[in-house]
């Protein structure tokens, strides 16, 4: 049974996307029944680094959205509109959306949970924190029986990149975001990696599937590594510390409603060497997620770039492929994303 695909955007993400949809060879069988139908860019004159289905390339996203041939859309445009609207329209169609795009799920995730809700369709996320890492599903499932108290991580490849450069060879901040952005790692608007802005969206989707609730993004307390220097991470090493942006959600307690507290903040942190997220480096994130029974489990792999990111999006492509062929388009939400699991929280 093939499975129709439309992809809103072919830059970083969606052009590694498209590279596995078109290649199936060797990768799990049913990446041969997913058939690339509609691409959605700006720009239909610039080279692109992988062959599209003839006919495919578009430059109004709704072609890719209204088409009836496209099951699943994939939405690697980034920001929020008009990647909010094409996400509500292609769940009120009925379809299911793969979505990379954690700025627009951090601000609109519940809106757009409880749509996929009443809609009965599915809405997965793996891409949008920690690149090619799996941790969306663990822990809205694997890690479901625990009580978390934190999850705490390097959640930004680009300023983990910048501040490992800085510390291996004294690199200059403005020289290696440079090279982050060439190397794809950096968001439109790079302002969001380095002020902490996106790591601030990703520990607010970390928090809200540990705990339950809906995190307020504009709560989070952010700050960025914008205004430090080589000579801030040289200083650190003499002492014996690593510097690494570190975001973190923490379980203070509960109210007297059963509503949770929580600690959600993204700031540079000084990590002894020993730590173990001291010794992340390049574009690797790390996630350490701690709980009640399971202990201290960590999660480690590329953060950013079209390779691991786009790994993370087919694997929620085939994993929604998977429940249409034997259930048929309209499954159901993911219990556990469905808006009536939610819970209130306070920062
Ligand atoms: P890019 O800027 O490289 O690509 C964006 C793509 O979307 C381009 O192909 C662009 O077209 C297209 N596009 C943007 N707006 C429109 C529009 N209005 N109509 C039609 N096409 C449009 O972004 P990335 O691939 O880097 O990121 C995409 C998403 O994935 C973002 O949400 C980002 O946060 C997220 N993400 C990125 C990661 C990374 O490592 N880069 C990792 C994890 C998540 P054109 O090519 O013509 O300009
Ligand atoms: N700009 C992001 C980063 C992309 O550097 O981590 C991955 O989400």
């Amino acid at each position: 049974m093939t499975i129709g695909v439309g992809l809103l955007g072919l830059g970083t993400v969606g052009a590694g996307v498209a590279s596995i949809l078109t290649n199936p060879q060797g990768r799990h069988p049913m990446v041969a029944d997913l058939a690339l139908r509609r691409v959605a860019v700006r720009d239909p004159q610039r080279s692109r680094p992988v062959s599209l289905p003839p006919g495919s390339l578009v430059t109004d996203p709704l072609l890719v959205v209204d088409d009836p041939a496209v099951e699943i859309v994939v939405e690697v445009m980034g920001g929020l509109e008009p990647a909010r609207t094409l996400i509500l329209r292609a769940i009120s169609a009925g379809k299911s959306v793969v979505t990379a795009n954690k700025a627009v799920i951090a601000r609109h995730g519940e809106e757009i949970a409880a749509a996929a809700a009443e809609r009965g369709v599915y809405v997965l996320i793996e891409a949008a924190v920690g690149g090619g890492i799996p941790i969306i599903e663990p822990l809205k499932q694997s890690l479901g029986g625990n009580r978390i108290r934190r999850v705490s991580g390097i959640i930004n490849g680009t300023t983990n990149y910048i501040l490992s450069r800085m510390a291996d060879d004294g690199a200059g901040y403005g020289e290696v975001l440079a090279e982050a952005q060439a190397l794809g790692y950096a968001e439109a608007d790079p302002a969001a990696d380095v002020e902490g802005g996106d790591a601030a969206d990703k520990i607010a989707i970390l928090a809200g599937l540990a705990y339950g609730g809906t995190i307020s993004r504009a709560s989070i307390a952010t700050e960025g590594i914008d205004r430090l220097d080589a000579r801030d991470v040289a200083y650190a090493a003499k002492l014996g510390f690593v510097v690494k942006l570190l975001a973190v959600a923490e379980h203070m307690g509960d109210d007297a409603e059963g509503g949770a507290l929580l600690d959600v903040r993204v700031n540079p942190t000084l990590l002894p060497k020993p730590h173990p997220l001291a010794g992340v480096n390049g574009v690797n994130n790390a996630i350490l997620v701690e709980g009640d029974p399971v202990g201290q489990v960590m999660f480690y792999g590329p953060g950013a770039g079209a390779g691991p990111t786009a790994s993370a999006v087919v694997a929620d492509i085939l994993n929604i492929a998977g429940i249409h062929r034997v259930s048929g388009p309209q499954a159901g939400l993911d219990p556990l994303l469905a808006a009536s699991r939610w819970r209130r929280c306070s920062l």
